[in-house]
């Protein structure tokens, strides 16, 4: 169960919700607060899926996070929710279990799920965040299935780009970019936050956080979307840009991401680019307004690109409670443009 507070405890009905309400506790079509955090969406035959983190029971520090603030609760699964209006959501039940001694241990990290189609293969392929308990194996975790409400699964968790890596480093040894291999990892180029973006040609790509978080990397996926190819471009080195969401607009690519503060807020930034090959430029922090500087107090997650109404599109962030994860709260917002095409966030207390 997920603990609220009594005042904003979710109705026991499930009356229907007419509006976005963000940072209120938002019930699933049972009356139960929608558990899916750090999630991303999917929209596949007039049915839009939200897939998230589980995030639920006691929220505690481990010993080896104790420096940076890294509290965790037990991996638990992936979340999914499925919605014609995207204010609705019928929970589809927890499609990636977690599994005691694997790589979906309940002690490890599960995090940023996300769920693609592959029109080739008729695969519905979710890619997340693998990691051990300290961040340490910085890897990424893969799954099929042949529906969107699964069950997935479970492929491997890998390094990406293994092709274009020293495979001469023991294990424990870092490169001169702090990478190490990491017991059960190959090595390849470290990825922690991440997100999957599939273009209008089919070709798909992982942008992740890497090099230990300063540097994102932008990786081609195979055809069958289930590893890398070993091409990847290196963006923003330094900038230490998490909680990438990427989405094409005008024949423009978006990124928009947060800096890197654990769960504690920051400016987001977006950035823009004529190829996804780059350059990559940024346009500096795209939420306006009254706590524009910590996100509304939030880090974004996806940016969805409405199906019924082109041009549309919505950020989708999560207000994280460091101290008790499972009342974590989604913060979904118009974006608007300006004359340049930079994307505009601003505050809504309630809008549909
Ligand atoms: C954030 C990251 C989250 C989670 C958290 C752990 O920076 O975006 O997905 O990993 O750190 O503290």
């Amino acid at each position: 169960m997920l603990s609220v507070s009594a005042k904003e405890s979710a109705p026991a009905s499930a009356a229907p919700v007419t509006k976005f309400r963000p940072g209120a506790v938002w019930p699933d079509t049972t009356g139960k607060p929608i558990n899916a955090h750090g999630g991303g969406l999917l929209y596949h035959e007039g049915t839009y899926y939200w897939y998230g983190e589980i995030k639920q029971g006691e929220t505690y520090l481990p010993k080896v996070n104790a420096s940076w603030g890294g509290t965790r609760v037990d991996v638990v699964g992936v979340s999914c929710y499925s919605s014609k209006d995207l204010l609705n959501w019928e929970p589809r039940g927890n499609v990636l279990p977690a599994v005691p001694g694997t790589d979906l241990d309940p002690k490890k990290v599960l995090e940023r799920p996300k769920v693609v189609y592959n029109a080739k293969t008729r695969k519905f392929v979710l890619w997340f965040h693998a990691d051990s308990v300290d961040y340490a194996a910085a890897a990424c975790g893969v799954a099929t299935s042949d529906s969107p409400t699964g069950p997935f699964t479970y492929i491997r968790s890998f390094r990406p780009n293994i092709q274009s890596w020293p495979v001469n480093l023991k294990e424990g040894e870092k490169d001169a970019k702090g990478s190490q291999l990491v017991k059960d990892f190959p090595v390849g180029q470290m990825s922690r936050d991440m997100t999957v973006f599939v273009d209008d040609d089919g070709k798909a790509y992982l942008f992740s956080a890497s090099e230990g978080n300063p540097t994102m990397h932008i990786s081609e996926l195979t055809d069958d979307y289930l590893g890398t190819t070993g091409k990847f471009l290196r963006i923003f080195e330094g900038r230490s840009m998490e909680a990438p969401a990427v989405f094409k607009r005008n024949g423009k690519y978006h990124l928009i991401a947060s800096g890197c503060t654990a769960w504690e807020p920051n400016a987001a930034r977006s950035c823009i680019a004529d190829s996804i090959w780059g350059p990559w430029k940024e346009l500096g922090n795209p939420c306006k307004g009254d706590k524009a500087g910590i996100t509304f107090q939030s880090q974004g997650t996806y940016v969805l690109p409405v199906a019924d109404k082109p041009g549309s599109f919505i950020f989708m962030a999560d207000r994280w409670n460091k101290d008790n994860l499972a009342d974590s709260r989604y913060i979904w917002l118009p974006i608007e443009f300006d004359d340049k095409n930079a994307p505009v966030i601003r505050w809504q207390d309630e809008w549909r």
